[in-house]
């Protein structure tokens, strides 16, 4: 009994001495001391002792067992100061390892495009200015000669502000950029040369139509401004947006703040001016290989009245035309319908 008592505790011992982590000791606990273990096996086995002789061997049996639990306890503790000590290995962040990129924006097509006009025109001696999006009556219409009940109002699909109206009317979500054309001509601050870019609300939406969209308004007023300087800065545009082989046609038109008027026409880029898409069928964005780029014409006299600015000593020329609309019109851009652009996919828009 004594042998074979002192043979587990060298057992043990040795066990010990190689682990090398928590899980071995406490193997080691659970195949001695644990409910199984072997010495809880010998210790159980006291009852085939002799009487006499149990007491001496209790005693030596709970001794051993004690010597163990003390061992396991030392193991224990050499184990985890160890532990801490490797940390610093074994925790190590490598900082000179290349690292992952976390995923990065950016500016949506949109807000890509109006940077773009921006600075195109700017070059061209034109700022960039900021005027309401939500205005009165007087700026969307009113001083932009037309009058109140004017049917020339009904092309405008135009959101009504449910809120008191003014000396200046109603309010209305602005259905074009014009209204800043009077803004900055009441300043009386001349000659002029801005561009209005800015957010547009009207009741329509197709492929090529969507209630809320940017227009892009320039305005020139000076002495001496003529159709031959419309020309220009419109030839100078489409040349530094579109590229060199989109070509650009004026067609007369009537707008109750320009006289004369013109529709801009560009030739279409999905199509590239044929009028028949890549499916042989009816191209979905313009008609017949042109597509309408926008307004302009020479500033109405009305105009300049209603904003105390001399007809006779001033002159100017006007065009608007839609951001969303003149980006898709861009040479190889196949988009085809406008909403894409305002649909969130990702897929679409990280292409830009
Ligand atoms: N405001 C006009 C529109 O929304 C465009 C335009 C601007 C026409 C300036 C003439 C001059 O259709």
């Amino acid at each position: 009994m004594e042998d074979a008592l002192n043979g587990l505790k060298l057992a043990v011992d040795s066990a010990l001495e190689s682990a090398k982590t928590d899980m071995e000791v406490e193997a080691i606990e659970i195949k001695y001391l644990g409910r199984k273990g072997e010495l809880t096996a010998m210790l159980k086995n006291l009852t085939n002792v002799p009487a006499a002789d149990r007491p001496v061997y209790g005693a030596m049996a709970n001794g051993i067992k004690r010597q163990m639990e003390t061992a396991i306890s030392a193991k224990r503790r050499i184990l985890s100061v160890v532990k801490m000590a490797n940390l610093a290995d074994t925790e190590r962040v490598d900082v000179t390892e290349p690292g992952e990129r976390p995923p990065e924006g950016h500016l949506h097509v949109t807000t890509q495009a109006i940077n773009e006009l921006t600075t195109i025109f700017e070059k061209i001696g034109f700022t960039r200015t900021r005027y309401p999006e939500v205005d009165w009556d007087w700026y969307a219409f009113e001083a932009l000669n037309m009058p109140a009940d004017h049917p020339a109002r009904d092309e405008w699909e135009t959101f009504f502000m449910d809120a008191p109206g003014s000396k200046k009317g109603r309010m209305v979500l602005t259905p074009h950029t014009s209204n800043g054309q009077i803004h900055e001509l009441e300043k009386g601050d001349l000659p002029i040369r801005m561009i209005n870019i800015a957010k547009c609300y009207r009741r329509q939406i197709d492929a090529t139509h969507i209630p809320m969209f940017h227009q892009i308004e320039g305005l020139y007023v000076d002495r001496n401004v003529s159709i031959t300087h419309l020309r220009g800065v419109l030839d100078y545009f489409a040349k530094a947006f579109f590229g060199p082989d989109r070509v650009t046609r004026l067609r007369p038109f009537h707008f109750r703040f320009t006289e004369p008027s013109f529709e801009i026409d560009i030739s279409c880029g999905v199509c590239g001016g044929t009028g028949i898409n890549t499916e042989r069928q009816k191209c979905r964005v313009c008609k017949r290989g042109w597509v309408e780029l926008g307004g302009a014409g020479m500033v109405h006299p009305n105009v300049f009245k209603a904003c105390n600015v001399d007809p006779k000593k001033w002159s100017g020329l006007a065009f608007g035309w839609g951001v969303e609309r003149t980006f898709m019109m861009k040479s190889g851009l196949q988009i085809d319908d406008i909403r894409t652009l305002y649909k969130n996919d990702l897929r679409f828009l990280k292409q830009f």
